[in-house]
């Protein structure tokens, strides 16, 4: 075992043995942005919204907001893994939420299957059946993609939209582009916002190898104990994060310098306690077990393909004893790919991978400040100097 290995694995007992008595008995910091849900926090920062229901062809029942504008300027806005809606207002007036609505933009927020807004189904119950959980994120930009563009075109009697989506956020439209190829004429642009696609492992550095390459046993594990929904609201996890990362110091300390800077590149300067304090209400929410699994394929095998049941199960479904690997070429949709230098969630060669194959990259372009990071895109402190003029170009210009 690596040295970094046995410090990873060290911090990982040090973190689930803590003296979480003494941790409960001292003071929580919890801002009041943080106990907001969505609505909450748009109407505080001066947004009139509305709530929709959106019906995907399999059953899940999807929450979609809206800030209406003008709808020739109509905007969808997808989220990260384990993220919700909540990620683009965080920020209050200085959210991409609100610099899209007082720019006029009509725009609309999503919410995926399995996140706490979106944790509902027609027949499913998400605490009993287990197949609720039965989605990856293929599921995810083929149904629920779809379901949400559709809508929002029917309520808005336009032809097209625009689409910003943070790193699942756009993974999930390289699938519809390439399984639903009909849907790229509905989308004027997709701005990638950290771009996910291809993880080969080879080009991450630790932590994050760490945790593809313990992915597999973990995933055992949570089968082992019938877990097919990660970090739900009644979680281990999600206790720890409730008592230790609301700490006044000590949870900034280890779940902000010690979580998120890890995997996702520090930069202290535009993640500051306040924001972090706020962000623990939000994140994380949901996901199922199979949805992080197909990520790890992904990452293992250096191949952005479906889901991989192994030979016989592939078999009875795909016809093929190995998944299909979707089609880039058929994702014809203009894309902006904003990268930053600091994000080990998207080294450079990962991002080169997609964007040498994507036949309509209209720019690519990496972040001037060397410290942006994954989570800058959407918590930044100065997302309105660094990124905001980059997106309104990019929306004006093709839009
Ligand atoms: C947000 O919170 C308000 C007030 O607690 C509640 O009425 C509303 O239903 C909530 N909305 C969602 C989508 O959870």
């Amino acid at each position: 075992m690596k040295t970094h290995s046995v410090l990873f694995y060290t911090a990982v007992f040090v973190l689930t043995n803590l003296p979480l008595d003494a941790i409960q008995r001292s003071p929580l910091y919890i801002p009041e942005d943080a106990t907001l849900n969505f609505t909450g926090l748009a109407t505080k920062y001066g947004m009139f919204v509305q709530e929709h229901d959106v019906i995907t062809e399999d059953g899940y029942i999807l929450k979609l907001f809206h800030v209406p504008g003008d709808k020739d300027k109509t905007v969808l806005l997808m989220h990260g893994i384990l993220d919700s809606a909540d990620t683009f207002i965080i920020r209050g007036r200085r959210s991409l939420l609100a610099a899209l609505a007082s720019a006029g933009y009509d725009v609309w927020i999503g919410n995926y299957r399995g996140t706490t807004y979106s944790r509902r189904h027609k027949r499913l119950n998400p605490d009993t059946d287990n197949s609720f959980w039965d989605y990856s994120f293929h599921e995810i930009g083929a149904y629920d993609l779809p379901a949400v563009i559709d809508y929002i075109l029917r309520e808005n009697g336009v032809k097209q939209l625009s689409a910003i989506g943070h790193s699942q956020g756009n993974m999930i439209f390289y699938v519809l582009g390439s399984v639903r190829p009909e849907y790229n004429d509905k989308i004027k642009l997709l701005i990638a916002l950290g771009p996910v696609c291809y993880l080969n492992l080879d080009n991450f550095q630790f932590p994050v190898t760490t945790v593809v390459e313990t992915g597999p046993a973990v995933n055992l594990v949570l089968q082992a104990l019938n877990q097919e929904e990660v970090l739900g609201e009644t979680s281990f996890l999600m206790y720890l994060r409730n008592t230790v990362c609301t700490q006044r110091l000590l949870g900034y300390k280890l779940c902000a310098e010690g979580i998120f800077f890890q995997l996702a590149g520090e930069d202290a300067a535009e993640f500051e306690p306040d924001v972090f304090y706020t962000l623990i209400g939000h994140y994380p929410t949901g996901t199922s077990r199979k949805n992080v699994l197909h990520l790890i394929q992904i990452a293992s095998d250096k191949q952005f393909m479906q889901f991989d049941y192994g030979p016989l199960k592939n078999l009875k479904r795909y016809n093929s004893v190995s998944p299909a690997v979707y089609d880039l070429r058929r994702v014809t949709m203009k894309v902006a790919l904003l990268v930053g230098r600091n994000d080990k969630l998207t080294p450079l060669d990962n991002v080169d991978l997609l964007r040498k194959q994507l036949p309509n990259v209209v720019r690519y372009h990496i972040m001037e400040n060397p410290k942006f990071n994954h989570i800058d895109h959407v918590w930044g402190k100065n997302m309105d100097k660094y990124l905001f003029p980059h997106v309104m170009n990019l929306l004006g210009k093709y839009s």
